[in-house]
């Protein structure tokens, strides 16, 4: 496996801690720095031609149409629900297997997010339970690429075509993940979102972007995102500030220059990572299905833990405590005090894979510069823990 040359500018005082090893870590390069200075010096921070291209430039990498940035991967979803039209007491179809603002971006519209389990192979929304809770009030579904890996879009385009919903893609952490020969993530529904946190592939800080290739819908989130202007001070729709930075834009065009590599060392590692747990019985790696080309945008194992005396939560805590970051993604959504208001009643009788992944998942650390030695120890230390756990 070729490890990438570190980029880093600081490695010799490494702003981490070198004695623990994080889930995730960007990497930055003198470039990103002077592309961020040459901003700051130009007097234009925001609304500038950076952002511009970051948006066509993002857009053309994944073959998308057309690329609105915000200020975050919620704001995305937030004003690309409003520009679906979506109204109070409307429902929207989510995964019970997301991040929370999956599903809360609905409710900031007053509409309500109705979970749906996922399935037992890939941990995405089962579109067989998709079809079972349409109702009159259904607007829309998001399918999220959990992990990068991506959801069963032809099945999910035919249900939305058949009972007239819009598809949302989630996919805050899929560049690059690819559906079949269809095409990349961020081009299989009517729209997508991005996510540029520093836990994704690629990162701007805190910012987002809608892709479609659906010229009114890109203009309507244009507008929405930019307090509803038509024109400078002229308000013809609700909107709001949601925009992203020139900063952030500058810093996504180089980050964007280096996706590829990003990519293909996020699939080296698990790949090490898939030898390393190949005959483990207790650990299983994530089960990626023919249709998904994935990014690895997490490296979720499942841990076997009826067959052991610990519980994941306590697997976390011994890996913490040799310096090595695990964590869940996510919590079952349905059971999250955030959606307890809502007029659902939810049982957990309806949920019963989102509940087991949540009980055995966890995420090992997975990121550009981690060397082999790291990999390895984190290998070491996790079949160690298990080993001793045994029934
Ligand atoms: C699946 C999913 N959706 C949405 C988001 C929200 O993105 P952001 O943190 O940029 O608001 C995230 C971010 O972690 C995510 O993982």
């Amino acid at each position: 496996m070729n490890r990438p040359e570190s980029h880093h500018p600081f490695l010799q005082q490494p702003f981490w801690d070198p004695h623990q090893i994080p889930l995730a870590r960007p990497s930055f390069t003198q470039v990103d720095q002077a592309a961020i200075a040459e901003v700051v010096a130009s007097g234009q921070l925001c609304q500038g031609e950076r952002v511009a291209r970051f948006e066509a430039s993002f857009a053309e990498k994944i073959g998308a149409r057309y690329g609105i940035a915000t200020s975050s991967g919620s704001t995305a979803i937030l004003v690309s629900l409003q520009a679906f039209g979506l109204m109070p007491e409307d429902e929207v179809i989510v995964p019970d297997m997301t991040f929370v603002s999956t599903a809360t971006a609905a409710m900031y519209l007053g509409a309500q997010p109705v979970f749906v389990d996922i399935t037992e192979t890939d941990h995405n929304i089962d579109p067989e339970k998709v079809g079972q809770v349409v109702t009159n009030k259904t607007k829309g579904i998001i399918a999220v690429h959990y992990g990068g890996n991506t959801a069963d879009m032809e099945r999910l385009r035919t249900i939305a075509a058949e009972r007239n919903l819009f598809l949302l893609e989630d996919a805050a952490g899929a560049h690059l993940s690819k559906y079949k020969d269809v095409g990349y993530a961020g081009t299989l529904g009517d729209a997508a979102i991005f996510s540029f946190t520093p836990t994704k592939p690629m990162t701007v800080g805190e910012g987002g972007m809608i892709t479609t290739n659906d010229l009114q819908f890109a203009e309507k989130c244009r507008q929405i995102r930019n307090f509803g202007d038509r024109k400078k001070f002229e308000w013809q729709v609700l909107g709001f500030n949601f925009r992203m930075t020139e900063m952030a834009a500058a810093l996504g065009l180089c980050q964007l220059e280096r996706l590829d590599e990003f990519i293909e060392s996020r699939r080296d590692q698990a790949s090490y990572y898939n030898e390393a747990f190949k005959d483990s019985v207790h650990i299983k790696t994530p089960n990626i299905q023919n249709h998904q080309k994935t990014n690895y945008q997490i490296y979720p194992v499942s841990i076997e833990v009826e067959q052991l005396t610990i519980s994941r939560n306590e697997i976390i805590e011994k890996l913490a405590a040799e310096g090595i970051a695990s964590r869940l993604y996510y919590p079952a959504l349905h059971k999250m005090a955030v959606f307890s208001h809502e007029k659902k009643n939810w049982s957990s009788e309806d949920f019963p894979y989102s509940l087991d992944f949540e009980k055995r998942s966890l995420a090992l650390p997975l990121f550009f510069d981690m060397t082999e030695l790291q990999q390895s120890f984190v290998c070491r230390k996790l079949k160690e823990i298990v080993e001793k756990y045994q029934r």
